[in-house]
């Protein structure tokens, strides 16, 4: 397998996430200086909803020239019983990369691996890669810095926390994970995200307290409370992670000039407060627009071996 998947932040090296980060402030300056993808069409197979990750890779890809073919598993024989394996290596015979929204990570590998071209996590139970270039991109270029920035993160330790554990680490950042017992990050991650941060000066936290994530933040970021496949347990889930809020007297314990990110879509008085998620110090809109210059720089970064 030569060549470049991108199924967790892992796949890149500190200095190459920096230099993504990089390209994807310069793709942001001047939307139309690359046409990287011109003669090349990108599969995008959606397991599960998206506004945000679905339009800004279809957007992304045209402004490369390139072709987006946004596929649900309902339109594909994946969709009555295919075997991923199946899937990839026919769209291997045809498209020159597959962004894919899936469920277990494994299902992701498998199709990594009988694939010829590159794949592109784009959620998946286990993390949400793409989200977090976007994050990183939002706080550098409020902050002007990444070493040494905290982010605190309250709420479910899922998909988006991992990713950010390990991002955050990889940047030098100081990354602080708050959530209620039994919804914590999975310890591999954590482990590793610490294993990162000794390599780049950053640090990471993990508690059951908001306030101590909180405390001193520059950054302080939540999520959904329940994640696309456990709308069952929402209800449940409302009353466990209801202390977690993220409202104006939690961000009071951050810095006076903390700012506020959510991956969206958010439910305001849920696990965030309305008046936060609208008020002055959200960089939520800023940060969903990040997400098509990161794309972007990673589709550039994919096709680039
Ligand atoms: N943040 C994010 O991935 O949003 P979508 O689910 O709308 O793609
Ligand atoms: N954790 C959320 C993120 C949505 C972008 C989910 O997986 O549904």
């Amino acid at each position: 397998m030569t060549e470049r998947d991108f199924l967790t932040i892992d796949a890149v090296e500190s200095a190459e996430l920096i230099a993504l980060l990089d390209r994807a402030d310069a793709l942001k300056r001047d939307r139309r200086t690359s046409r990287v993808l011109a003669g090349k069409t990108i599969a995008m197979i959606f397991e599960k909803p998206s506004t945000r990750t679905r339009i800004s890779f279809e957007v992304a890809v045209a402004e490369l020239g390139g072709t987006a073919l946004a596929l649900s598993s309902a339109d594909l024989q994946l969709g009555r019983g295919e075997t991923i394996e199946d899937t990839g290596r026919i769209l291997s015979r045809y498209v020159h990369a597959v962004v894919v929204r899936t469920f277990e990570q494994d299902r992701l590998e498998r199709l990594a691996r009988s694939a010829s071209v590159p794949v592109i996590n784009a959620l998946s139970d286990y993390a949400h890669p793409c989200q977090v270039l976007a994050d990183l991109q939002t706080v550098r270029e409020r902050l002007g810095r990444l070493a040494r920035v905290k982010l605190a993160y309250v709420g479910d330790g899922n998909n988006v926390a991992h990713s950010l554990l390990l991002g955050c680490a990889k940047a030098g950042m100081h990354v602080a994970v708050a959530s209620p017992a039994g919804y914590d990050p999975i310890p591999q991650v954590v482990g590793r995200a610490e294993q990162i941060a000794q390599g780049t000066g950053g640090a990471v936290t993990v508690t059951t307290e908001a306030v101590e994530a909180v405390r001193d933040a520059d950054v302080v970021y939540t999520d959904v409370w329940a994640s696309m496949g456990q709308e069952g347990e929402a209800e449940e889930r409302r009353l466990i992670f209801a202390p977690y809020q993220l409202n104006e007297v939690l961000l009071a314990r951050a810095k006076p000039e903390a700012f506020v990110l959510h991956c969206l879509p958010a439910h305001r008085g849920e696990e965030i407060a309305a008046e936060v998620l609208d008020g002055p110090r959200s960089a939520v809109w800023d940060q969903a627009e990040n997400r098509l210059h990161t794309q972007k720089a990673l589709l550039e970064w994919v096709m680039s071996e």
